[in-house]
């Protein structure tokens, strides 16, 4: 198949592409580049593989794309909650205008494929959030995502996918992931000031992000038409219990309640994973793969530019 990545340059993009091309398709990738990625050397002589540095705004840039492709996976984002409030018009103009101006120009036998947050669950309050749970989006960031997952879902060959939070090691690195700076902040502080630690959110490795995708590549026809959340079900926990999981690779590190602060993400749920694990998908990575895989990759050191804040 031929695969539209944007976004392609991006943690989860770059992990996507590879496993795209490893599974045999042919992939055209367009990123802006914003964050100076230096990626995609390697990829230049394969040939089932193109490359266009553009703003995804600009459609005429990469109509042929759009209009060649078997399947669209629209990732180019102002990604997480924080860059959102900063640059709020360029965030709804990238989320959301540019990906329904592009369905537009798509037509139906064109799959998408759509990365949702399970932030838009909000402060679950439930003992399990499921697909049918109500959408509380808490940020601009989450809104946008739950208006633009409508548009997606209303062009009908189109499966949503609600991930959880993405850990792990990637070629773009985004320090700004709970798993990722908390792990980094263990590494180099060997201090975690940790509060309101009861709060539970789920977890993903970033290369389980990308599987996803060919599982539903290689099943649309059972998954298409739905959506479904995407995560570690043994990663639900509280970030207490994601501290002592890092301990475990961290032995001096320290951690210290602060019991004045409040976390601005308001995110404390449980989410259930069943309805994606009964269509034959199952996590290959679990969390201390992912930070162990961060632990080594500290070596390189890390820029501002590998974060989204
Ligand atoms: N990382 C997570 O925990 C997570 C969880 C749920 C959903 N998602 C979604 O997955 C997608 C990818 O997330 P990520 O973690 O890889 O984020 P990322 O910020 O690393 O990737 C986004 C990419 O989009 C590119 N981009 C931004 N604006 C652009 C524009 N105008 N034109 C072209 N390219 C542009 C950036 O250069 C970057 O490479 C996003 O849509 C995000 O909302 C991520």
């Amino acid at each position: 198949m031929k695969i539209l990545v944007t976004g392609a340059a991006g943690y989860k993009g770059t992990q996507l592409v590879d496993l795209l091309l490893a599974s045999g398709h042919e992939v055209f990738a367009l990123d802006d580049f914003r964050y100076n990625q230096k990626v995609f050397q390697g990829h230049l002589k394969n040939r089932k593989f193109q490359l266009k540095k553009t703003d995804v705004r600009n459609h005429s840039a990469y109509l042929e794309w759009l209009k060649q492709a078997d399947a669209f996976i629209p990732l180019a984002c102002l990604t997480g909650a924080p860059v959102c409030e900063k640059f709020t018009d360029l965030a709804t103009a990238i989320n959301h205008q540019a990906i329904a101006d592009a369905l537009k120009l798509l037509s139906k036998n064109q799959a998408v494929l759509f990365p949702m947050t399970n932030s838009g669950y909000g402060v679950g309050g439930e003992a399990h959030c499921d697909e049918n749970s109500p959408l509380k989006p808490l940020s601009h960031y989450a809104r946008l995502k739950v208006e633009t997952e409508k548009a997606v879902l209303d062009h009908g060959n189109s499966v949503s996918f609600r991930f959880a939070t993405l850990f792990g090691a990637s070629y773009r690195m985004r320090y700004d992931l709970l798993v990722n700076d908390f792990m980094w902040k263990a590494q180099t502080d060997k201090e975690i000031h940790l509060f309101e630690g009861h709060f539970r959110r789920n977890f993903l490795h970033v290369a389980d992000a990308a599987r996803v995708y060919v599982h539903a590549l290689e099943n649309w026809n059972h998954l298409r038409g739905e959506i479904f959340n995407v995560g570690l079900t043994a990663a639900n926990m509280t970030k207490l219990e994601l501290c002592q999981e890092i301990k475990k690779i961290i032995p001096d590190l320290k951690i210290t309640a602060n019991h004045d602060m409040k976390d601005p993400d308001k995110r404390d749920y449980v989410i259930s994973n069943g309805k994606i694990e009964a269509t034959g998908f199952n996590c290959k990575y679990t969390l201390h793969d992912g930070l162990k895989e961060l632990k080594d990759i500290f070596v390189l050191g890390r820029t501002s530019e590998d974060s989204n804040q």
